[in-house]
């Protein structure tokens, strides 16, 4: 199959956030529709901070995100289009129930002829308990609020899904099946870049996976290659060797 274009793109991408921490430093990485990427590396590795890069949450000090070749900071909104993220701390509105949340974020996104049943079809999707789907989110538990977080993606649809730690606080069963439909989102074709720290799932779903150290990708491999070596020795040989110098 021929190789296609990125959809999400870091070209010689820096942030130096104001008080001079150099959280990102010349970084380089594609995602193709299809893949998923994992991102790992130690706390303040920088990973947060790309995440917020390509969703122009924050102005890059180099470089460029590109999201379906769009520059995320000279076309803004129509590079949201073609994205969607899910953090740790989901964005809903507490005083929505789960079906209004989904209702305004589908509509945001420009999908207006959602039905009831559609959103109550997604919820189940994502395995959200049915007594929830009309209830306020604001008593919603971690995992309620990730699973809802997801379903959000899954409506709009986008090419391209930011993930930061989703699984992080998630119990082994949801994460195991959280995992499971962003497999499904990649056979769909989608992008998915997501950071995290389970090495061990990292394996298992990612297409490639790097290492970040220092606002650097010190380490990159694919699937392929990850199974004749042991990402857990590599990850912590990278992590024990000297810092890198600046
Ligand atoms: N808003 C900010 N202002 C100043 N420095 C920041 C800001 N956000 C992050 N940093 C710094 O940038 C570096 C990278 O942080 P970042 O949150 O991107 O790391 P991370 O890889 O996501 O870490 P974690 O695994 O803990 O989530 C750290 O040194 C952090 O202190
Ligand atoms: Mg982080």
């Amino acid at each position: 199959m021929a190789k296609q274009e990125p959809i999400l793109k870091a070209e010689d991408l820096s942030k130096r956030y104001e008080d001079g921490v150099l959280a990102v430093d010349h970084l380089n990485l594609d995602v193709h529709p299809g893949e998923v990427y994992c991102l790992l590396g130690a706390n303040g590795a920088g990973k947060t901070t790309t995440v917020n890069l390509f969703l122009n949450f924050i102005p890059p000090t180099t470089g460029t995100c590109f999201i379906k070749e769009i520059d995320v900071t000279k076309d803004p909104l129509e590079a949201k289009k073609y994205v969607s993220f899910v953090s740790e701390n989901v964005m809903l509105y507490g005083n929505f129930t789960a079906r209004q949340n989904l209702d305004f974020f589908a509509k945001l996104g420009g999908k207006l002829e959602l039905s009831k049943e559609d959103y109550h079809q997604v919820m189940r999707r994502v395995s959200l308990q049915e007594r929830a789907f009309e209830q306020r989110v604001k008593n919603f538990s971690k995992g309620m609020r990730q699973k809802l977080g997801i379903s959000i993606a899954i409506i709009k649809d986008a090419p391209a899904i930011l993930l930061d730690e989703p699984t992080a606080g998630l119990d082994p069963k949801a994460a195991a099946e959280f995992l499971e439909i962003l497999n499904e989102l990649k056979d769909e074709g989608k992008a998915i870049l997501m950071s995290t720290h389970d090495i061990f799932r990292a394996k298992e779903i990612a297409d490639r996976v790097g290492i970040m150290k220092e606002g650097r990708l010190v380490m990159e491999r694919t699937r392929e290659e990850l199974q004749y070596e042991d990402l857990v020795k590599i990850y912590i040989d990278y992590m024990r060797a000297e810092p890198l110098t600046v």
